[in-house]
């Protein structure tokens, strides 16, 4: 079929579309401010809707095909800019005709425009294209890195800007629109996308996905492999590879329960199903909050439910996120300060009050890490960031996430719980599918809660939080009632005592990460050996422990766990944890030569994400 026949196809597909779409919601959807990291125009021509047509080679390790847009040049704009990175553009059609496309030269950080000429009635916009060989969000994944070692996958990981480099899109958290996909797979293999999507695979190898909720394209996703799913309850399920799927299923048995937990704070969840798909290893975050869909390492998989927070986080995007977005990426703590907010609600309402204490305690000492390692006069520990000309995941640290959340646990303790809850709800209800600054937030935060009560801001003191560095005076800092005990037990091992297996055996992660964490440092070969003699840290199977257990053997050159650590190494991509490694190696003479000889037989196994931080570590660039 030649394109002109099949971009008319396309064209009466967008009628359908649009009529069961959601029209009015992505009309209004652009945010009003300016957004430094996408090339695009979409703030003044509106993409409504995106119908995309691709099919998914291994051999090639390419994604190709075509992306139809759905626009309104309400402004009458004579060229469309998209924003590309890394991709061969082969055509481009104005509704149904060639037009003369132009790719801009590379931006850094940013990738490169599709300049499109357009009319003040143009409304359909093809662009067939290949992705090239740094598409930045695709992991190809040949069948001995996956856990079945049988069948090659594919996954992305689109946030902050990387969906522009298999999707040329407008690629900034502001904009929104609705999407349907056909996706061609090798047959026998499953694809899924942050949409409606299969539960079995089909003997064609061709997928159909919509999603009628706009969605920024940071939320646009696709994983294709041999995944099979399993149900948890009416709404909520468990994609993974089959040899992953009954331990998957069993770890995530209180997903169901998750759900109907967060709709009681925070009111409905609005996205249909709630699915959780565990990745192969090498997935270089914890866990992505694509609509309907979550990704997550199979890292949280530690056989006693005791990781499934995580969980609970990407589950709170539904609202934090998803459904209300940070306008740019300089508002970023709204996304994940709320999200972590949220997640400890949640697992709160689920796991208790004296629980939730210790996820606190480790948020304010995640917090001074982060401010310590940043220099805390630093611009960038204020919440509001300025990534103006900078790589967006500069913004990806602890503060966001721990500065964002104690700012809001503090507004909590301040107006009182009951006030908090019904603003947080209303605030959800009155932003849900629409994007928001950090001024707009405070704006809508000083109206509906705070009301000019010159007390409560006092006491609060939003500019220190949020426009100002480091660690502000009044920030929480919870002392857990079960610390107590893992205190007393670090000085009692400290001071040779005999251990209490029997109480530990009781302890969360929690409890074993302070206890580790507070030990002093370094430990000595000796002290090491009889904690691992008691408390088998080497052999554990939960990643958070090993993590720091590995941090700490480096320090302490404890070489009995260096064959374990190696292993963990070889197959976890997770940045969260290969960061801390590969930074305690590079420390010394022959921990430098150990991370240059780990690095260099695992580097493959890693996501370009994930290369790309090591590649900071160890070589400084
Ligand atoms: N949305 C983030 C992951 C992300 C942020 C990827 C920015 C790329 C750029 C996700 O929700 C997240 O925060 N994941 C955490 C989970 C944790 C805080 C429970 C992770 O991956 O460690
Ligand atoms: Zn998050």
């Amino acid at each position: 079929m030649n394109k002109i026949a099949r971009s008319i196809i396309v064209i009466c597909l967008f009628f359908s579309a649009c009529r069961n779409g959601n029209e009015t919601k992505s009309d209004s959807s652009v945010a009003d401010v300016k957004d430094f990291h996408t090339l695009s125009n979409a703030d003044s021509i509106i993409l409504k809707h995106l119908e995309l047509d691709i099919k998914v080679d291994f051999d090639r390790k390419q994604i190709s095909g075509n992306a139809t847009w759905l626009i309104d040049n309400k402004h009458e704009l004579k060229t469309l800019k998209l924003d590309t990175y890394d991709m061969e553009i082969d055509s481009v059609l104005v509704d149904g005709k060639l037009a003369a496309f132009k790719l801009d030269s590379t931006v850094k950080y940013l990738g490169s425009a599709l300049e499109i000429p357009i009319g003040p009635d143009s409304r359909y916009i093809t662009v067939y294209y290949k992705t090239g060989k740094d598409a930045i969000a695709l992991q190809w994944l040949d069948p001995q890195q996956t856990h079945d070692k049988k069948h090659s996958f594919l996954y992305t990981q689109s946030e902050s800007i990387y969906a522009r480099s298999w999707i040329p899109c407008a690629d900034g958290p502001g904009i929104r629109f609705t999407y349907r996909a056909r996706v061609e797979v090798p047959k026998g293999l499953m694809a899924l996308m942050s949409a409606r999507n299969p539960q079995y695979v089909n003997d064609s190898g061709i997928y159909h996905f919509g999603m009628e909720i706009p969605v920024p394209a940071y939320l646009m996703a696709l994983a294709v492999g041999d995944i099979n799913f399993s149900k948890i309850d009416d709404r909520t399920g468990v994609y993974a590879e089959p040899g992953m799927i009954e331990k998957a299923r069993y770890e995530f048995e209180d997903v169901g329960k998750m759900v109907s937990t967060a709709e009681k704070l925070y009111g409905p969840y609005r996205w249909g199903r709630y699915d959780v798909l565990v990745l192969p290893p090498g997935f270089p975050i914890g866990g992505m909050e694509n609509p309907r869909l979550t990704f997550c390492t199979p890292t949280i998989i530690a056989g006693d439910r005791s990781l499934v927070n995580l969980v609970a986080h990407e589950l709170a995007h539904s609202w934090s996120g998803n459904l209300v977005t940070n306008a740019t990426w300089n508002d970023f703590w709204l996304n994940e300060g709320f999200t972590n907010y949220f997640e400890r609600r949640i697992t709160e309402a689920m796991m208790g009050e004296t629980f939730i204490e210790m996820s606190w305690a480790q948020s304010y000492e995640d917090l001074q890490i982060a401010v310590n390692e940043l220099g805390k006069d630093n611009k960038d520990t204020w919440l509001k960031l300025d990534l103006k000309g900078r790589d967006p995941d500069d913004g990806l640290t602890d503060i966001a996430y721990e500065k964002g959340s104690l700012f809001l646990k503090l507004i909590e303790q301040t107006v009182g719980r009951e006030r908090m809850d019904s603003f947080l709800r209303k605030y959800f209800d009155e932003h849900a599918f629409k994007t928001i600054t950090t001024e707009e937030f405070l704006a809508y935060m000083d109206k509906n809660l705070i009301k000019g009560d010159t007390a409560v801001q006092n006491k609060i003191n939003i500019k220190a939080w949020v426009y100002g560095p480091g660690i502000p005076q009044n920030c929480p800092h919870i002392f857990p009632q079960r610390f107590v005990v893992v205190d007393s037990a670090i000085k009692s091992f400290i001071a040779g005592k005999p251990v209490d297996k029997q109480t530990a055996s009781a302890w969360s992660t929690y409890e074993w990460v302070h206890f580790l964490r507070n030990m002093p440092k370094p430990l000595s070969a000796a002290q090491m050996k009889r904690l691992d003699d008691n408390y088998k840290f080497t052999k554990t199977g939960n990643s958070e422990i090993a993590d720091v257990w590995f941090v700490m053997s480096i320090a302490s050159d404890y070489k009995a766990a260096f064959a374990a650590m190696d292993k963990f190494l070889s197959s976890v991509g997770r940045r969260k944890f290969l960061e801390p490694l590969y930074t305690e190696m590079m420390k010394t003479t022959n921990g430098k030569k150990m991370a240059e000889e780990l690095y260099l037989k695992y580097k493959m196994n890693y996501h370009p994400l994930a290369q790309a931080s090591i590649d900071k570590i160890i070589l400084g660039k």
